[in-house]
């Protein structure tokens, strides 16, 4: 194709498909950018086996969409982990979908070029497969291109259906939050040969219902590396070893947002939460002896002095001269 019919091509493709084809215009960060390919649920999958380890990590606003982008991650998860990091609940049991389509829309208006994967929730796929493919479709239409779902083998009709939907579906072996009252607490799994022969059973029948990834949450490194092997289809780790197909961490926990003990499989590379109570309490101590806002931080007048004599002298003895008290 010439030149021109690929400009033209791409102009009626962004007519047509208008996320198919975003973002052509070069950002000044794209160049640090490590895999420029344009992710999407065929091409996470086809990274099985390539030596590309893939990167994920959650978002749950706008400024999360935009820095996971700058940073050049492949996938974004606006997880169900909201509920503890953004909303302040104890488990992901309190989330609704009325506040993953909130938070999913939120990143997906940062227009990030990752591909968007969004949690369906507890209670949003448990009552059925219409339920449950009615909720995945409020999270693709708030601008997920994908959906996750906990749990193996008794998932697949639900997962079924969705893809029936034309709608990507993300596994979720191992450690389900969701599943958080049924495990008896957050805990490894997949420590005995009962629970191994369930995840591997599991993992094969998420693989054949036609998942496209499996995130493998708090197994043994052995376990994770058995999964990873017996799967066509790329596992991506949290706390499941080095030897998934790719990793995944929590934003808050990877920068240090909060000051809870961090779990084992959590490496921090930032302090966020301690930089910006040290900011807060610096602005506060500058508020305090007058030292902020200065000169330069105020609007001005271009001339005081028609203002001045207009109200007379004799109101500024008393008051400085001020827009909303003129
Ligand atoms: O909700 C979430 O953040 C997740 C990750 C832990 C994979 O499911």
């Amino acid at each position: 194709m010439s030149s021109q019919g690929s400009h033209e091509a791409e102009a009626q493709m962004s007519r047509l498909y208008p996320v198919a084809a975003r973002s052509p215009e070069p950002r000044v960060e794209a160049a640090s950018t490590p895999y420029p390919d344009d992710p999407s649920a065929p091409r996470i999958r086809g990274r099985k086996g390539s030596g590309r380890p893939i990167v994920m990590v959650t978002a749950y606003d706008a400024p999360g969409g935009r820095v996971a982008d700058e940073a050049g991650v492949d996938l974004i998860l606006v997880g169900d982990s909201l509920a503890m990091v953004v909303l302040g609940y104890d488990d992901t049991l309190q989330v609704t979908v009325d506040d993953m389509v909130h938070h999913t829309a939120a990143v997906a208006r940062a227009k990030p070029r990752p591909m968007v994967v969004a949690d369906l929730p507890w209670m949003s796929y448990h009552t059925g497969t219409p339920d449950a493919v009615r909720n995945a479709a409020r999270l693709v239409r708030a601008g997920a291109q994908a959906v996750k779902v906990e749990g193996g083998r008794k998932r697949v009709p639900v997962i079924e259906a969705i893809l029936d939907a034309e709608i990507p579906v993300m596994g979720h072996l191992g450690l389900t939050p969701q599943s958080v009252n049924a495990l008896g607490g957050f805990r490894v799994q997949g420590k005995d040969l009962d629970g191994v022969r369930r995840l591997l059973e599991d993992a094969r029948s998420l693989e054949a219902a036609g998942c496209f990834a499996i995130v493998l949450e708090a197994v043994p490194d052995v376990v994770g590396q058995m999964l990873t092997d017996s799967v066509g289809i790329p596992t991506i780790g949290i706390g499941a070893g080095p030897h998934c197909d790719g990793q995944v961490l929590v934003y808050h926990d990877l920068l240090g947002m909060h000051d809870a003990r961090p779990a084992k499989f959590v490496r921090r590379y930032a302090s966020l939460q301690r930089d910006a109570v040290e900011a807060l309490r610096s602005w506060a101590q500058d508020v305090r002896s007058g030292s902020f806002p200065s000169d330069s931080e105020s609007y001005h007048l271009a001339s005081t002095t028609d203002i001045r004599e207009a109200l007379g002298s004799h109101s500024f003895d008393s008051r400085p001269v001020s827009l909303s008290h003129p």
